[in-house]
């Protein structure tokens, strides 16, 4: 499973990231291998048509109908098309904890999965106990990173992490810097369950050729 976050890359937004989404769903029945873009909230609707993928919002806010300019509001998500949102992402974390839990149960109520981000390990043990759809260790140091990847720097950690989300039954998502079919291998063998990845691919010349060559660390 490869959440692939288009994060605000220009090959993620409007037209293009409709064009990627439909490569992206002829390559997830050519690989069999789970494929989930998590795209801009103004380019939800318009993906969601046109696609069997399973796709997902990058955030929601917590809050219900009602006087909030500038929010996302889960039911606009989820009537979207959305089957699940990232929450908490380093790079769109919430004000306090609390905001969070809020946020996670009104995806829960509109019926939104989620994936929760942690940026160590004891915020990684306060989110799994709101009981995420999947939880994710993503260290904000190795975000964007080309040259290391939190599977090659921190595989202690993954095993940890692994470790912990298991006694939860909840399956592990790791990213941050993952740019080869190695982090892709090394993470597996450790016990992730997928991946969350945006820049090598977003910024590939060619995006698709180089997720097929991620993918072939499943292999
Ligand atoms: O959500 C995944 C993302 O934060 C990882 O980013 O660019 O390191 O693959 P990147």
């Amino acid at each position: 499973m490869i959440f692939i976050n288009f994060k605000t890359y220009p090959t993620g937004t409007g037209q293009s990231a409709v064009s990627l989404v439909g490569q992206l769903t002829e390559l997830a029945r050519n690989t069999h291998v789970k494929l989930i873009p998590v795209v801009q909230a103004a380019d939800l609707r318009e993906i969601t048509a046109t696609t069997t993928l399973e796709v997902w919002a990058q955030h929601i806010d917590p809050i219900s109908y009602g006087a909030h300019t500038g929010s996302i509001l889960p039911e606009a998500v989820i009537e979207d098309g959305a089957q699940g949102t990232f929450l908490n992402h380093s790079e769109r974390k919430f004000e306090s904890f609390a905001d969070l839990k809020i946020a996670h149960a009104r995806a829960l109520e509109v019926g939104l999965k989620t994936l929760i981000f942690a940026q160590d390990l004891s915020e990684f043990k306060l989110v799994l106990e709101l009981k995420p759809t999947y939880v994710s260790y993503e260290p904000p140091e190795l975000i964007g990173r080309s040259d290391k990847s939190v599977a090659s720097e921190e595989p202690d950690i993954i095993k940890k992490a692994c470790r912990l989300a298991k006694a939860m039954s909840t399956p592990l998502i790791v990213g941050a810097g993952i740019h080869s079919r190695e982090d892709i291998k090394t993470s597996l063998e450790l016990g992730a369950s997928g991946f969350a990845i945006a820049s090598d691919i977003m910024k590939a010349e060619d995006p698709i050729k180089e997720l097929k060559e991620l993918i072939e660390g499943y292999n």
